[in-house]
């Protein structure tokens, strides 16, 4: 087996084994090797605002101080108009009550569909399925819903997207408070063609099991997991998603682990583009920042995406894909830092990545840990605090 399967089977198991290392092989894979620097067009909007968008979002982030605020705006403003918002519905007094709770001010945004359904709403946590059985898959959902997600990413890697799709059917809950995330692993197709029909065999598998097992018949989002070795491939890999969008099986389109150049495969010089990504998930946590481009501090990597209209979500954000990244140091600072506001270290560590500007999907096996991770938009970190916060990813 050679380095670079080697590194795709590390990373793609989504195990306790430090994907880290799995991740700095795949950089050194021609996955990551560093694009032809091109140049921005048009491609990219601008960060003008609309009133109503202000307003809004004044509403939704009054809990929020100015530094998230101006970065909401930034993620809001990509065009379209106000449509698909998730309703208020619950399908039982347990999930209606958390329905509730989910809604607090400041704690989703809008992306842009690119379509005439308009903005969607995305609620900044998320719940990412982990690589277990289907049963437990379908335990963990009931319980995620149960106490107020409403963001999944069932990723097909985590291998239980069969027991997800049994649990929000079961749950009775209304599709449309919803947002369901699948997930297509084409990187290893190269060229345009090949990586057209792989990520087209992907996103069709994913259709045919949400459907088959949980009546889902269209996806709130697709991702993208890795990109192809090139920029020819990466637009093979978007042609078909953004075939699976106009046959509206989907309403957004995400990338995972990209570089910035590697997004600009898609956003520059291309004349196919008709749907932009909107999210871009990375390995992303107080404790660890992507490599792609070395030396970026968590905010310019929030720049860096949210200039090209996508907003970081954050994958591992209490570390446990990240090994021993997320050290025992670390946690203390956070609980430290958490004692005025009553809040513990994972709350902590999750409302920096908030605050940041980033979005970010997390996995427990508790039931108290899902209530915990969704409570983090009552209070405010202070700037003091965000600088400690910051200073420990040196
Ligand atoms: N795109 C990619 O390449 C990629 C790669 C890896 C992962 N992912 C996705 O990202 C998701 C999350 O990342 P991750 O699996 O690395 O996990 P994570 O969410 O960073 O960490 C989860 C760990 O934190 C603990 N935890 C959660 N809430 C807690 C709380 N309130 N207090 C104390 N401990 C808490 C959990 O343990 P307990 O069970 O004890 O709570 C678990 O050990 C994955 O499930 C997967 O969907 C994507």
């Amino acid at each position: 087996m050679n380095v670079r399967v080697l590194s795709c089977l590390l990373v793609a198991s989504y195990s306790s084994i430090p994907t880290v290392s799995g991740f700095a092989l795949t950089n050194n894979s021609p996955t990551y090797r560093p694009l032809q620097q091109q140049q921005q067009d048009s491609c990219h909007d601008g960060m003008a605002s609309s009133k109503e968008d202000y307003d809004w979002l004044l509403e939704k982030s009054n809990s929020l101080n100015r530094r998230d605020f101006s970065k909401r705006v930034a993620l809001v403003t990509t065009g379209g108009s106000m449509g698909w918002m998730s309703s208020s519905k619950g399908g039982s007094a347990a999930v209606a009550v958390a329905a509730t709770k989910s809604a607090a001010a400041g704690s989703s945004v809008l992306l842009d569909s690119f379509s005439d359904a308009g903005k969607v709403d995305f609620p900044l946590a998320s719940f990412g399925l982990q690589v277990y059985d289907d049963e437990k898959a379908y335990k963990l959902t009931l319980t995620a819903l149960e106490v107020g997600y409403r963001n999944f990413f069932a990723s097909v890697l985590a291998r239980n997207q069969k027991g997800f799709a049994r649990a929000v059917k079961d749950s009775g809950i209304d599709r449309k408070e919803l947002f369901i995330c699948g997930s297509v692993v084409s990187n290893r197709a190269s060229g345009y063609k090949d990586a057209y029909s792989a990520t087209t065999n992907g996103w069709k598998q994913n259709m045919d099991i949400f459907t088959k097992y949980g009546d889902i018949d269209y996806l709130d989002q697709i991702m993208l997991d890795y990109p192809g070795p090139d920029c020819e491939s990466i637009r093979g890999q978007w042609a078909a998603f953004q075939d699976m969008h106009s046959q509206k099986l989907v309403k957004t389109l995400s990338v995972s682990n990209f570089s910035p150049d590697q997004l600009d495969c898609l956003l520059v010089n291309n004349d196919n583009l008709s749907v932009k990504p909107v999210v871009n998930q990375l390995p992303f946590s107080v404790a660890y920042h992507p490599s792609y481009p070395q030396g970026l501090n968590a905010q310019q990597i929030i720049k860096a995406n949210a200039d090209r209209g996508v907003l970081v979500q954050a994958w591992a954000p209490l570390g446990y894909s990240l090994g021993g990244k997320f050290t025992q140091q670390i946690k203390d600072v956070c609980a430290q830092i958490g004692k005025p506001y009553n809040k513990s270290y994972a709350q902590v560590a999750l409302r920096w990545l908030v605050q940041t500007g980033a979005s970010f999907t997390c996995q427990t096996t508790k039931k108290s840990h899902f209530i915990e991770d969704l409570d983090i938009y009552d209070f405010t970190l202070s700037p003091q605090d965000m600088d400690t916060l910051d200073k420990l990813y040196a």
